[in-house]
């Protein structure tokens, strides 16, 4: 028997995503983000209040990365999301976190998070901020020989929108579009 819940968006997993963008005084800002997807083949979705550091720093530069949390970094990715840049003006110090520059948008590279997407803001609008995936880099330790990523070993990890939990994403159980062929 099932028993009603309250109300919450209850897709599971969430992403954990960590968007990197610069300062006006060029230092780094990294917010975490749960509530962004997929748009289409090369565009993300991504919901986040106007009021963070982050979008003010979207708005200037229209750029921003888009790295996926892992375990190892569990502590820094909650912390990230807890603390605003526009408070604490040394937020991403902080953690102890590197980054370089993005060769392809005006935002920064987190060393330390294996896959990072380099943006661009398309649009912002009122369901949230359209940005153009432009670039994917992924630490080459976790690729296959073909180019995929080895996702059992990275760690990634949600975000759980029932408890607040978060987990790691593993274990591939199946292929997707050829599973199924054996109901054909
Ligand atoms: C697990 C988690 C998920 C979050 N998801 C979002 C989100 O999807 N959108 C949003 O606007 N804020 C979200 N936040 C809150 C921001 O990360 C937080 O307000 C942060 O301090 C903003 O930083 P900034 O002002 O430096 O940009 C989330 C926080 C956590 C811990």
């Amino acid at each position: 028997m099932k028993k009603e819940l309250k109300v919450t968006p209850g897709i599971f997993p969430m992403p954990v995503l960590m968007i990197g963008t610069y300062n006006e005084d060029g230092t780094v800002d990294v917010m975490n983000a749960a509530w962004g997807m997929a748009q289409s083949m090369n565009q993300l979705k991504l919901c986040l209040t106007e009021s963070h550091k982050t979008v003010k720093n979207m708005k200037r530069t229209h750029s921003c990365t888009v790295a996926l949390g892992t375990k190892d970094l569990v502590v820094e990715s909650d912390y990230l999301g807890m603390v605003s840049g526009n408070t604490v003006t040394d937020k991403f110090e902080k953690t102890g976190l590197h980054a370089t520059k993005s060769e392809k948008v005006e935002a920064p590279i987190i060393e330390e998070y294996p896959i990072c997407m380099e943006c661009k803001v398309i649009d912002f609008e009122e369901d949230g901020t359209l940005v153009e995936v432009v670039n994917v880099q992924a630490e080459e330790k976790y690729l296959n020989s073909d180019g995929t990523i080895n996702l059992n070993e990275v760690g990634i990890i949600s975000y759980d929108p029932y408890g607040h939990g978060y987990y790691v994403v593993g274990e591939k159980i199946g292929q997707a579009f050829s599973d199924g062929k054996k109901l054909m």
